[in-house]
């Protein structure tokens, strides 16, 4: 996988100084591959070819180098060319970034029917589907194919055995970008109580104004899934109304910017656990319908704390710590125990010795847990510190508390043994005089 990253990388090209194309290894999908009880889809390697995409930043020369189709064009061959974007591939560059970076893209490809054509109507559509690992865009994009009028001369075009489609004179499928339902942010993680927004947008091809556009944002999480908001919104001009359900309090899309700016991102107030899952956005439009997926995860980092304030042994029986780690979501937690002597530099741990409360969970959905452990005077002498370690997934860095072990003060001893000996003397004195 890495090599052929790396492979996409270098073929990235700068046109120019504003544009460069971006290469990538996808797969092309169809439906039944199945017949020896695989998968009910069958996977084709296949490329995806983004030319002369708009680039801000300044691209070092040297990372870069032409990309060339392959020296002989052959049937079997799967090149998607995007040539024309008649749209606007949002984020394009961190595409290529993703690439130099070492991210991961996942980019699948498979066969697309606009809403009111023939399967095998031409042009023919395509959809492509392009996810940066880690963070990054998300896109999904229908790729309509161009006729390739210039191959008309001498010779009839070579066509792809699989599709059926000519190609072009170097060997590959030249498509145009006609719509595109893409997140800048496809991955989400926020804490409960706050408010968060969704971020879906799309952009259309020749999109008229008066046109109607349909927003769905559907939730699904662990086999349940249901439908949260659903907008049909009558194009600016018609001023026809926009008619909006929703199923979730406090959740909201924008019908000016859905149309005005295609941004179709979905607020929402007062995040709770229950939110977590995966959202699909939906934007019909004309005779198209696209989906982009945004994850959210609910984060919600534990209070962590010690029920002691202190340590002193006053005689040989040992001592029980407790280190509590509270409101966290999701479950899994790690508690560690340190132990650390004195005029010493290296922690010792004491984890193994330590045992664990059961996991409790709140009516909000976050979780609390408890670990214990018994120290020893014997062990432990009077300035050994001990550290209670939690890591969680909200955590950047673990989570520390500490005590240290005190020396018991003699004074205060002497001390209690003089009370007592002057309460039990009173009271006898008292007991005799009574008498
Ligand atoms: C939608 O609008 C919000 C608020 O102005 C903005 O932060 C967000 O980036 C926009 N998203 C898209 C996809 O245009």
């Amino acid at each position: 996988m890495l090599e052929l990253l790396v492979l996409a990388c270098l073929l990235a090209v700068a046109h120019s100084l504003q544009g460069a194309d971006v290469v990538l290894s996808c797969s092309f999908i169809e439906e039944g591959g199945g017949m020896m009880g695989g998968s009910l889809f069958a996977r084709t390697p296949a490329t995806l070819v983004l030319r002369d995409l708009p680039m801000s930043s300044d691209l070092s020369p040297e990372t870069i180098t032409p990309y060339n189709p392959p020296d002989e064009p052959k049937a079997d061959d799967l090149i998607f060319e995007v040539v024309v974007s008649s749209v606007e591939i949002p984020e394009a560059e961190s595409l290529l970034h993703a690439d130099c970076n070492e991210q991961e893209v996942v980019c699948e490809l498979s066969r697309y029917v606009p809403r009111g054509t023939e399967p095998d109507a031409l042009p023919a559509h395509f959809i492509g589907s392009i996810q940066i690992e880690g963070g990054g865009v998300g896109l999904t994009l229908v790729l309509q194919t161009i006729s390739n009028e210039k191959a008309e001369s001498s010779t009839p075009p070579l066509m792809q055995s699989k599709l059926q489609l000519p190609l072009s004179q170097w060997g590959t499928l030249l498509t145009d970008a006609v719509f595109v339902v893409f997140s800048r942010s496809p991955s989400l993680a926020a804490p409960i109580g706050v408010d968060a927004r969704l971020d879906c947008g799309y952009r259309q091809k020749d999109a008229s104004p008066e046109q109607s556009v349909g927003l769905e944002w559907r939730w699904q999480h662990k086999g349940n899934g249901r439908r949260i908001l659903d907008m049909r919104t009558q194009g600016v001009e018609t001023d026809g109304g926009t008619e909006v359900q929703v199923e979730r309090e406090g959740v909201s899309a924008d019908s000016t910017l859905l149309i005005r700016d295609g941004n179709a991102s979905l607020t929402m107030k007062t995040l709770k656990v229950s939110d977590e899952g995966t959202y699909i956005c939906t934007i019909s439009s004309g005779a198209f319908q696209t989906q982009q997926i945004v994850q959210l995860q609910i984060t919600q980092p534990p209070r962590v704390f010690l029920s002691e304030k202190k340590v002193v042994f006053q005689d040989e029986s040992p001592q029980k710590l407790s280190c509590h780690c509270e409101r966290y979501y999701p479950l899994d937690v790690h508690v560690e125990w340190l132990s650390q002597p004195p005029s010493e530099t290296e922690s010792i741990s004491l984890t193994e010795k330590a045992s664990l409360s059961s996991h409790r969970q709140h009516n909000d959905g976050t979780f609390s847990l408890s670990s214990f452990l018994f120290v020893r005077p014997s062990e432990h002498p009077p300035g050994t510190t001990f550290t209670c370690r939690v890591s969680h997934f909200a955590l950047q860095t673990p989570s520390d508390v500490t005590l240290t072990v005190e020396t018991p003060e003699p004074e205060a001893g002497k001390y209690y043994w003089m009370v007592l000996a002057t309460l039990v003397l009173s009271v006898l004195f008292l007991y005799q005089a009574s008498r």
